[in-house]
């Protein structure tokens, strides 16, 4: 037996929410690998929208485990609040949702050290969310960080108190202007720490290892894209993690050689929030259209996400970072309408043009070149099967996988579950 990867292939946000809630009826272990509250994956269906930013997507299926794996940096404070969204449904979260003793939690002063990064870095600012990722991060590859499993150990107020204790000296270190009231911040992240208790915390890769060893099926879920992976992203603006498919096997402690298949998701467009380069992104009306009808606003934070075409350049080298065998392309709803739809297939950089993805994107240096191709009118929110997508859609389709030389297997019309054409 295999594990299944879904990874984000853009700047995030491309609907893996949405395609993990699909695909969990084949899958009996949801696991989440990296990233933390930053995520916000949305599922709707039965006319009611979800948003989960550390819980699984697969937390709404009664029959599936969802496991918050090793790689991921847990907030208790927002993990009560999913927990308690999650109470008006027939959901056994004792039973069916389980914790990697081994995750990193993100502590009070972590979300303080983040504002006050942003704060010092001003128009440098990477747009972080201010869930405290990158400190956590920093503290786990520091060696300082407290983990789940920790709070199993006499000693964790203690060790609590004294990682606290140095972030508070590193906040003034930063000489900005942030308002808190600690007291009150580590009262209710103690009282969200007793809720988190309530939950398993297990070996994870232990129980992984045994559930693949019994047949179990796995599908691991991604946070965040790849271009905002620690590594291969748009660097510095990116998040704290790998977001890329090695990171499902540090953040589960799962084998290379145990990945099946590898699910790359994208949007018919392109979208980001926060800060960084974007060479495809629109100032016009056509990005404001696409933020319009695609309602693109951000999940975690409400900020509106910047739009703009597709990056053929940026999504083939997503496509080979990740082995991606399988690929779903998302809202192409959202494209009805445009008389063309342009399509980034190249570069010029630095007098050249160029196919693949340079060192640094920035606007100054580089400008994209588009390929055209012929729009679409027809709503697509109401088609279920493939034959009823316009003949334009099935040439765009036709003409991504050609170049990115990989089948797409799903189109999504739409938000909901059923909105959902497999190929
Ligand atoms: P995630 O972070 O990758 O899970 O994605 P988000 O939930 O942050 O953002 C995707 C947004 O697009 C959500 O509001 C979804 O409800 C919505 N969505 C997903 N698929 C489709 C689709 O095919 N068409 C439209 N119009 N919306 C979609
Ligand atoms: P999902 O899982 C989109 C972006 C932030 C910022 C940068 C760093 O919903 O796709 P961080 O808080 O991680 O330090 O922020 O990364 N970012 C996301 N953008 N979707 C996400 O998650 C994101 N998580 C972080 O906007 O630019
Ligand atoms: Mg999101």
């Amino acid at each position: 037996m295999r594990v299944d990867l879904l990874l984000g292939l853009q700047w995030g946000d491309e609907g893996k929410g949405k395609i993990v809630d699909v695909l969990t009826g084949n899958y009996d272990i949801i696991a989440r690998f990296q990233g933390g509250p930053n995520a916000g994956h949305t599922l709707e269906f039965d006319g009611i929208k979800h948003v989960l930013h550390t819980i699984p997507s697969g937390i709404f299926h009664p029959t599936a485990t969802n496991l918050v794996g090793n790689g991921v940096v847990i907030d208790p404070v927002i993990f009560r609040r999913e927990l308690e969204k999650l109470e008006d449904f027939p959901i056994d979260v004792r039973k069916n949702l389980l914790i990697s003793r081994k995750a990193h939690l993100i502590l009070p002063t972590h979300r303080l050290l983040d504002a006050a990064s942003e704060a010092s870095k001003g128009k440098a600012k990477i747009g972080s969310t201010l869930k405290g990722i990158g400190p956590t991060y920093m503290d786990k590859t520091g060696r300082n960080g407290l983990r789940v499993g920790d709070l199993e150990l006499p000693d964790w107020k203690e060790r609590y108190r004294a990682l606290a204790d140095k972030h508070e000296k590193m906040i003034h270190f930063y000489d900005v202007d942030i308002q808190y009231n600690l007291k009150e911040l580590e009262a209710e992240f103690l009282e969200a720490l007793e809720n988190l208790r309530q939950l398993k915390f297990i070996d994870s890769e232990a129980y992984l290892h045994q559930a693949l060893a019994d047949g179990k099926k796995i599908l691991a879920e991604g946070a965040q894209g790849s271009l905002l992976d620690i590594d291969f992203g748009t660097y510095p603006f990116v998040t704290s993690s790998n977001t890329t498919a090695a990171g499902a096997c540090t953040g589960l402690g799962i084998a290379p050689g145990s990945i099946g298949e590898v699910f790359g998701i994208f949007k018919a467009y392109t979208t980001r929030v926060g800060s960084g380069p974007f060479p495809t992104e629109l100032f016009d009306e056509d990005g404001a259209t696409m933020g319009r009808v695609g309602r693109e606003f951000g999940a975690t934070t409400g900020r509106p996400r910047r739009c703009g075409w597709l990056d053929l350049v940026a999504l083939k080298y997503a496509v080979k970072v990740n082995g991606v065998t399988q690929l779903m392309m998302m809202k192409a709803d959202v494209l009805s309408g445009f008389d063309t739809i342009k399509v980034c297939t190249a570069y010029h950089y630095k007098g050249e043009k160029i196919t693949h993805l340079p060192y640094t994107l920035e606007a100054e240096h580089l400008t994209p070149i588009y390929t055209e191709m012929k729009g679409w009118k027809e709503d697509l929110t109401g088609m279920t099967a493939e034959d009823q997508l316009p003949t334009a859609l099935q040439q765009y389709i036709a003409f991504l996988e050609r170049e990115l030389d990989t089948p797409v297997r799903i189109v999504s019309v739409g938000p909901d579950r059923v909105q959902t054409i497999q190929r």
